[in-house]
């Protein structure tokens, strides 16, 4: 029923708001309001961080940084320190309290990297100190993992020791250098129990309590291209027939006795599409023959509403699931609208979780659904 390996987009989120009882120095921002959070794609030439309109954010992410497949330690090439150095600098000047976190991995680096480095100690060793290098080089206030996703029980074991050693680390930068102890997040699963390939695994929860400021769960991507014999909402809130919701997700999480104010729900600024078996059937869950438009059945939120005016798209949204989609013909495209992130938002303010963020920021239409967001969630 899940969708295998999808390759997905990577989130990550921040939360201020925790304060584990350790001790003091520990992200000391008790509740400073919701966590609104977005990535920005580096190789997005046409929208620099100049593009981003801070005012409706907290947390911006920039997305992503590998490190080395062998030392584990990152290696910033010229072209890419600009890069680092101008999203920085550039965010700062417009917002100087909005906190920027370089994420690492994503979807298309995947798992593999990150199972080898976290296997032992000193490889984990290397790694954290270099993340934290990087962080102060460049000036970020945080570094978010998205590791995507552990693929063992003994990958979560180890996902374990790694955000131990690393919030030691912080916390101990913090104190030599008298300076924030950098925040530290990951982009998870939608929810804590991972079933891929038939291997059952669970996040550590509480280490993730213990050592995170925030998680980013990916609340999307639960349909697409590996499965195009039928339409589906990928960012469904509820699912009248499974658990691959983002309601279920959330809820998950809560009920595995993740700290509400560390879940930071995802949200997707962009759509899934396929190619409809029959036009006359064009529910969600329609028999489909292939992708539909966009790039591997993607497209940006930007993009689907020009292809909805340019095809005079019949436009549909769903209750049941609390999402949209979009018919042309043969050609059907699932999403999410202001109305849907709306719905959600007050969904997640029942639950008094941490905030929401967006993959990707440069997905969006004029700010139109960053912005109901942001006004749907005003303390
Ligand atoms: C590390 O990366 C190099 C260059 O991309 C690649 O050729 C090599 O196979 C990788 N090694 C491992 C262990 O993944
Ligand atoms: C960042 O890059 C943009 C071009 O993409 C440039 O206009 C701007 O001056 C740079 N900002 C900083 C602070 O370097
Ligand atoms: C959904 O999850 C609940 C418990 O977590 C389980 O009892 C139920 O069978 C699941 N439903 C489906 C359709 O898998």
């Amino acid at each position: 029923m899940e969708y295998l390996n999808a390759p997905t987009l990577s989130l990550v989120i921040f939360s201020l708001a925790i304060c584990s009882s350790t001790s003091a120095m520990h992200s000391m921002h008790s509740s400073s309001g919701p966590n609104k959070g977005a990535y920005w794609p580096s190789w997005s030439i046409d929208f620099p961080p100049s593009a981003i309109d801070t005012t409706l954010f907290t947390h911006v992410y920039y997305a992503f940084l590998s490190p080395n497949n062998v030392t584990f330690k990152f290696e910033i090439d010229y072209p890419t320190a600009l890069s680092l150095k101008n999203f920085t600098t550039t965010l700062h000047k417009k917002k100087p309290s909005i906190k920027t976190l370089f994420s690492i991995g994503g979807a298309v680096e995947g798992p593999k990297i990150f199972s080898r480095m976290a296997l032992g100690h000193d490889s984990r060793k290397r790694f954290i100190l270099s993340t934290i290098e990087v962080a102060r080089k460049f000036d970020f206030d945080g570094v978010d993992l998205d590791w995507e996703f552990p693929e063992t029980p003994i990958d979560m074991v180890n996902f374990h020791h790694l955000l131990h050693e690393w919030r030691v680390a912080v916390k101990k930068e913090a104190r030599s250098t008298d300076r924030p102890q950098l925040l530290l997040s990951a982009a998870t699963y939608f929810k804590p129990e991972v079933t891929l390939d038939d291997v059952y695994r669970k996040y550590p929860v509480a280490s993730i309590n213990k050592n995170l400021d925030w998680i980013n769960a990916m609340c999307y991507d639960y349909r697409g291209s590996w499965d195009r014999t039928a339409t589906g909402a990928q960012a469904a809130l509820y699912d009248p027939h499974s658990n691959v919701s983002t309601s279920y997700g959330l809820q998950s999480w809560i009920k595995a006795k993740l700290q509400r104010e560390k879940l930071v729900m995802g949200l997707p600024l962009y759509g899934r599409t396929w190619q409809l078996k029959d036009p006359s059937l064009y529910g969600i869950g329609a028999p489909a023959v292939d992708v539909g438009p966009g790039i591997e059945g993607q497209m940006s939120y930007v993009d689907v509403e020009k292809f909805n005016a340019q095809n005079n798209a019949m436009v549909v949204f769903d209750l049941s699931t609390v999402s949209v989609y979009s018919v042309a013909g043969t050609s059907w495209i699932g999403y999410d609208d202001v109305r849907s992130v709306k719905l959600k938002i007050e969904y997640a303010r029942t639950l008094e979780i941490g905030g929401y963020f967006f993959w990707a920021v440069n997905g969006d239409q004029d700010w139109k659904i960053s912005r109901q967001a942001s006004e749907t969630w005003i303390v």
